[in-house]
């Protein structure tokens, strides 16, 4: 099972403190958003398992982390000054601003039609570096990290004596000033993108774009996004970027947003090492560009064998870091039940769903449009009980339920066997996981059971170097049920027994580890836990 609602991802993050709207105790401020503790976690292991698969673990790599400031003159000879706009319009009626190609026509927020003409507006913000706030003060905030590697081309190139074809990975902040940020970590005015340019020689590149297209879903079916959930989008001619020749993206099935892209694998040709090079009319460019009289270097190659200077073609996957982790969490998301509850509690749970309905159904306070959502949703739930049952806060939270009084009733029967009998788990694959290992003690008064875990959890945070944490703020059911929701791949608990103080001597120093999928306990010597660990997390 799969997230099947934003909503369910937004609430986990917020509630367990993966994600939090930015500045918010002072009100947020709109497409920015802050990644708490275990968001930080998970972004940096998505951004880790990137760098190992395409820097580490290809020979043909070099990484980089270029400022985000950049002289003014990239963004000129980039062509972004010109062209990173997208289409503004105002509605003359609530004065909303909309992006014109996402609203058909219609103003979202009042449903006018009274919309202006479509007008350019550049995304890039702009700032000013050092004191004196004159023109040639003015900078921007990188809109994307990949001019970074095109001005260090020459720079790489010379420190590493590279070979055609090579790639330049990196991994940074970009900044977008997005008409309409909305829908959560999607689209934002603050992100990070995972980007590699790689240079191939001129007539290679079409078959490199098909080479990093495979090896691109590859990738992200790793990390837990499989194929089948991507489609690929080749991008037709007038929806290209300046830049491009060929462009796919790769479309996730998101949640509520259907299929939206996470990462675009580019053909950019010559265009970027050509605009950014002196003397381009000596270069034998296939891009048009724009005539650059400020560049100081000729971004060029020079190839042994026909012992030539060609400007090489660049194929570039760019990931979101936001979007992938988002797609992460959808995939590796499960509400599932643990075991069945007794057939005659289901009974009344689904008495006080009927009685629910049935009122729904007389209300006079409800919109009809609310009433037959109300009515298809909880029958739905009616008919599917005891798996279901979860869905009962869901139906609960829609428009108009806050005024049946029997909700509450029904909240109260269901909330207690919800608790008992399901789980929220994210199946992460344990490199991304948040935290690896949980350590807990049976009994948090005993005092010699917590200086046991404690030990355990620092020795294994320090042998296997993964985040492992303690945790003694519940009974040890609800201690596990915090974990799988997110996502900790094993908890381990100290008990009597670990301590000799139990009915088997022969299980002193043993503890349990429990396995965050089947749910299994296995029982094994304190002394065995780090190799063990180690060979399941890798
Ligand atoms: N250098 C090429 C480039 O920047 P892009 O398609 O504009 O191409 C690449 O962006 C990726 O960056 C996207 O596939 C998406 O994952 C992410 N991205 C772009 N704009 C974003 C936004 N406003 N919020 C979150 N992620 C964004």
């Amino acid at each position: 099972m799969t997230a099947t609602s934003l909503d369910q991802i937004i609430s986990l993050c917020k509630r367990r403190g993966f994600v939090f709207p930015g500045s918010e105790i002072y009100g947020g401020l709109q497409g920015i958003y802050d990644y708490g503790p275990l968001g930080v976690e998970l972004k940096n292991n998505l951004i880790a398992e990137w760098w190992r698969a395409n820097v580490y673990e290809r020979d043909d790599m070099e990484g980089l982390d270029a400022a985000i400031l950049m002289n003014r003159l990239v963004w000129k000879y980039s062509g972004h000054e010109e062209t990173f706009n997208d289409p503004l319009v105002d509605c003359r009626v609530c004065k909303g601003r909309w992006r014109a190609d996402h609203i058909h026509g219609r103003c979202p927020n009042c449903g006018s039609t009274d919309l202006t003409e479509p007008r350019p507006f550049n995304m890039m913000f702009s700032t000013q570096v050092g004191p004196v706030a004159d023109s040639g003060a003015m900078a921007y905030l990188r809109p994307e990290t990949a001019q970074g590697i095109f001005v260090n081309f020459a720079n790489v190139l010379a420190t590493t004596s590279r070979k055609l074809p090579f790639g330049i990975a990196q991994v940074g902040k970009a900044f977008r000033n997005e008409i309409n940020p909305r829908n959560f970590l999607f689209r934002v005015r603050e992100f990070e993108q995972m980007e590699i340019e790689y240079f191939v020689m001129p007539g290679t590149d079409e078959a490199w774009h098909q080479q990093w297209l495979e090896d691109r879903l590859r990738w992200w079916e790793s990390v837990g996004v499989p194929r089948e959930r991507i489609t690929v989008y080749d991008v037709p001619p007038d929806e290209l970027a300046h830049y491009s020749k060929r462009t796919y993206d790769l479309m996730y099935e998101y949640p509520d947003l259907g299929a939206q892209e996470i990462e675009g694998i580019a053909n950019r040709t010559d265009y970027d090492l050509g605009s950014h090079s002196r003397d381009q009319a000596s270069l034998n460019l296939t891009a048009r560009v724009n005539p650059n009289s400020d560049s100081t270097t000729r971004l060029t190659y020079f190839d042994p064998e026909s012992r030539q200077h060609v400007v090489p073609y660049v194929i570039e996957p760019s990931a979101g870091v936001g979007r992938g982790a988002l797609a992460v969490l959808c995939e590796a998301y499960a509400e599932e039940m643990t075991r069945p509850p007794a057939e005659e509690k289901v009974r009344t749970v689904a008495d006080a769903l009927t009685a629910f309905l049935k009122s729904v159904a007389r209300s006079e306070k409800l919109a009809p449009d609310a009433r037959d959502a109300l009515l298809t949703y909880g029958e739905a739930i009616h008919s599917a009980l005891p798996e279901r049952l979860p869905e009962v806060e869901p139906l609960l939270a829609m428009p108009g339920a806050e005024t049946i009084e029997l909700g509450k009733k029904l909240r109260g029967q269901a909330q207690p066997l919800i608790d008992e009998h399901f789980r929220t788990v994210l199946r992460l694959r344990p490199r991304l996981a948040p935290v690896k290992v949980a350590v807990f003690p049976l009994k948090r008064n005993h005092e010699a059971m917590v200086e046991t875990a404690r030990r355990i959890r620092q020795r294994l945070q320090l042998e296997l170097g993964v985040r492992t944490v303690y945790d003694d703020t519940g009974a040890i059911g609800k201690l596990y049920r915090r974990q799988d929701e997110i996502g900790t791949p094993y908890c381990i608990t100290v008990d009597f027994d670990t301590l000799g103080e139990g009915r088997e001597p022969a299980l002193t120093d043993t503890v349990t580890v429990r396995d965050r999928d089947s749910m299994a306990q296995e029982r094994m010597p304190i002394a065995d836990l780090p190799l063990y660990l180690r060979e399941k997390l890798r």
